[in-house]
């Protein structure tokens, strides 16, 4: 499976690109708001601290201005995937630029129905938001088991689901177990994940069995 962080903050993935196990980052508009930075600036930064996809969301609706802002995104560094909304003209917009060799990630996906044509389109990846299904009493973590049953009916499907708006640990381990391909994961889930009280207090018992014999490695 793999890890994409999910914000603009530069020094957070600075930080955790430093694991060695960050592979990508998406950003949308309100990230990058949150930010407070210019956003050429930030994505310049981004794409040179990760190697991998680096997602940089449109803000036209229209077909042509998707297609004109995308370039100008694109031109930004290879690593760039343009973002686009689950629309018709998003749709058009990813062929466009699926036919063009630019990297896709259709973003703001909230059915299977919409996953079959993201995956008709092109598009590199399709990001179901999940978080964002479970605020409104749905379950979206159904929704990513739909989308990853029907894209393994057809080998010509060669669209990733990028399992989005995740909010929790259990979000990314279910999403692993239905075989999704990418979990685009908040800063402070990511860190979540590797905690265990369990490993900190057996740590704890080590050290403090270690000490007790005198020696050093
Ligand atoms: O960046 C796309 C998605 O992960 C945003 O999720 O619901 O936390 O705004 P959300």
């Amino acid at each position: 499976m793999k890890f994409f962080v999910d914000t603009a903050d530069i020094e957070e993935i600075r930080d955790l690109a430093a694991t060695g196990l960050v592979d990508g980052v998406t950003t949308n508009p309100s990230l990058v708001a949150k930010s407070g930075r210019d956003f050429f600036e930030v994505l310049k930064d981004i794409c040179a601290a990760v190697p991998g996809p680096v997602s940089a969301e449109v803000t036209a609706t229209d077909e042509g201005g998707m297609i004109r802002e995308g370039e100008k995104l694109a031109r930004i560094a290879k690593n760039i995937a343009i973002k686009v909304p689950l629309t018709w003209d998003g749709l058009k917009a990813c062929k466009y630029f699926t036919n063009h060799k630019t990297m896709v990630n259709v973003t703001l996906c909230f059915s299977a129905a919409q996953a079959i044509l993201a995956a008709k389109a092109g598009a590199t990846f399709v990001s179901p938001f999940v978080g964002r299904l479970d605020d409104v009493g749905q379950d979206g973590m159904q929704l990513i088991a739909e989308i990853c049953t029907i894209y393994r009916q057809y080998n010509y499907f060669h669209t990733e689901v990028l399992v989005a708006s995740v909010r929790n640990p259990m979000h990314v381990v279910y999403a692993a177990k239905m075989g999704a391909h990418v979990a685009t994961v908040p800063p402070a889930v990511l860190k979540q994940l590797v905690q265990h009280p369990l490993t900190d207090k057996g740590l704890a018992t080590f050290l403090a069995d270690w000490q007790k014999t005198g020696q050093k490695i």
